[in-house]
């Protein structure tokens, strides 16, 4: 049976478009949609640039109907990927996704997470805790900021002279390395 990938996103979405490439001529598995909570995302322009159709939707919308989910079910969805998607993903959500919402995040969990430990700040956490290594977390979604089970972490050394923004850079070069890979290794072994 053929899976079906909606990839939600807030920002720059430079993961988006490398698990969009990575699927682009799979036998099974296919990214049907990019949504996002912000018209301006820049990663909108890389999904439609690859032919991807895209969705906006405000909070009404995700939080407080059915809205975003009938678009989800009408597509066919199989499974949800958060690339840099900001906003809590409500109960419905994980009700009709059980174990097949997926994240990534820019440390290794459970430091370093929680509401409000996104991007930059989540860098600038790390360097000012003294860390000496930092990476990355690919975990499943439920109901409370990045708690779901582990599914895999990767790891870098941080130089004592590194700054938050070269923290940053390593810790992309990750998430564009792993997370296609663990998300198809995730699809296919359900
Ligand atoms: C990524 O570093 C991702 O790990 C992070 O947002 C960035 C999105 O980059 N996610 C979080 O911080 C979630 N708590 P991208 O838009 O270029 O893919």
């Amino acid at each position: 049976m053929s899976q079906r990938i909606a990839i939600f996103i807030s920002g720059s979405g430079s993961n988006a478009e490398r698990i969009i490439a990575h699927f682009q001529n799979h036998q099974s598995i296919q990214v049907v949609m990019v949504l996002s909570n912000n018209a301006e995302a820049q990663g909108l322009q890389r999904a439609a640039r690859l032919n991807i159709p895209t969705q906006v939707f405000n909070k009404i919308q995700f939080r407080e109907s059915d809205e975003v989910i009938q678009i989800l079910k009408t597509a066919g969805v199989t499974h949800v990927v958060l690339a840099g998607f900001l906003w809590l993903m409500p109960p419905n959500f994980i009700e009709t996704f059980p174990h097949r919402i997926i994240n990534i995040h820019p440390a290794l969990l459970p430091k370093f997470g929680g509401k409000g430990m996104y991007g930059m700040r989540v860098h600038e956490a790390v360097k000012a805790a003294g860390e000496t290594e930092t990476g990355i977390t690919i975990h499943e979604v439920d109901a409370r900021y990045d708690e779901g089970k582990i599914l895999s972490q990767q790891k870098c050394a941080i130089e004592k002279a590194d700054t938050p923004a070269q923290i940053a850079l390593k810790v992309q070069q990750l998430e564009h390395q792993y997370y296609p890979a663990i998300i198809e290794k995730w699809i296919t072994s359900l």
